[in-house]
């Protein structure tokens, strides 16, 4: 039997070594994981000396051989932490985002002064992360999602079964989904795939990990599918409802200036993350 805290100690170094941005933290996860216990209690069982079972160390030791070989933490865990839900993830799924977050603060701020069941669709909802929280933090929303990808589409519909949430799920391409909604959406959320073609992310675990869909949005800039998504939104909307957009940090000027050429949006603004970058465009539909 070993300390908790010299396996956590042991793997930190592994992860740290292999380049992996926050090892210690990581470590800890997994081996909360393998113990099945919470990372405030793991954390307890380190100050308080605990040791870990021989039976667990194997366990632990694959884990982190593969975090150190830069599998996403969250495909190791099969879990992903985004607002207050905690949403299964693994292969053939993008994995939600801190900065993601903003998008739904910007969504609840809109969902305030809209009217008492407001209408809300996810368009290209991955693992159903944001139109979960929406459904999540504000009941009274009617929330629908879309997803092209077979694969990611049935891990949003296992977050839907865990979550319990009242979310219409469907499989489909964002771009001309929802017929039946024509006209009749308040709001529109969507963090499509838009990396410019050739920029190859750096991060191994988003690089070799998340799929490709989810991530390049061809075109020369990486437009081509968010501006897609975005008329489809506006062919949703009823008058004066509103498009919230997840972009890169450089597309911000670009987005702003793309959308506003369509005549379609008033009030085009871009805001930006928790970190300051340019994340999030919203445009009210003229
Ligand atoms: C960047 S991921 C975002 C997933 C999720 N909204 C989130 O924030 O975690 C983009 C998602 O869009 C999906 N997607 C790409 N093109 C699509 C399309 N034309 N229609 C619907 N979904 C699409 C991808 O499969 C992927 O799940």
């Amino acid at each position: 039997m070993r300390s908790a805290s010299d396996l956590v100690r042991a793997a930190a170094r592994e992860l740290t070594n292999a380049g992996v941005a926050s090892p210690r933290v990581d470590a800890e996860a997994l081996l909360a994981h393998v113990l099945g216990r919470d990372v405030a209690d793991l954390r307890r069982a380190l100050l308080l000396g605990e040791k870990v079972a021989e039976a667990d160390h194997t366990a632990y030791r694959l884990l982190v051989e593969q975090r150190a070989a830069r599998v996403p933490l969250q495909h190791l865990t099969g879990s992903a932490h985004f607002r207050h839900l905690a949403l299964r993830v693994g292969p053939g799924v993008f994995v939600p985002r801190p900065e993601t977050e903003v998008l739904v603060d910007l969504a609840l701020a809109d969902l305030r002064s809209a009217r008492e069941q407001p209408v809300v669709v996810d368009l290209c909802t991955g693992s159903g992360a944001i139109a979960l929280a929406l459904a999540e933090e504000w009941p009274t929303a009617r929330v629908h999602a879309v997803e092209l990808s077979e694969e990611a589409h049935a891990w949003a519909a296992a977050n839907v079964d865990g979550t319990g949430l009242p979310v219409d799920l469907r499989l489909g391409d964002a771009t001309t989904a929802f017929e039946d909604l024509l006209g009749g959406v308040d709001v529109v959320v969507s963090n499509p795939p838009y990396i410019p073609p050739g920029s190859v992310p750096i991060d191994p675990e988003v690089r070799d990990h998340d799929p490709q869909v989810a991530l390049y949005g061809l075109g020369e800039d990486g437009l081509q599918v968010p501006l897609a998504v975005a008329a489809r939104a506006a062919q949703l909307l009823v008058p004066a409802g509103v498009l919230l957009m997840e972009h890169a940090d450089v597309q911000g000027e670009a987005m702003v200036t793309r959308l506003r050429a369509t005549g379609a949006w008033s009030e085009v603004a871009d805001h930006e993350d928790l970190t300051g970058l340019p994340r999030v465009t919203r445009a009210i539909r003229a």
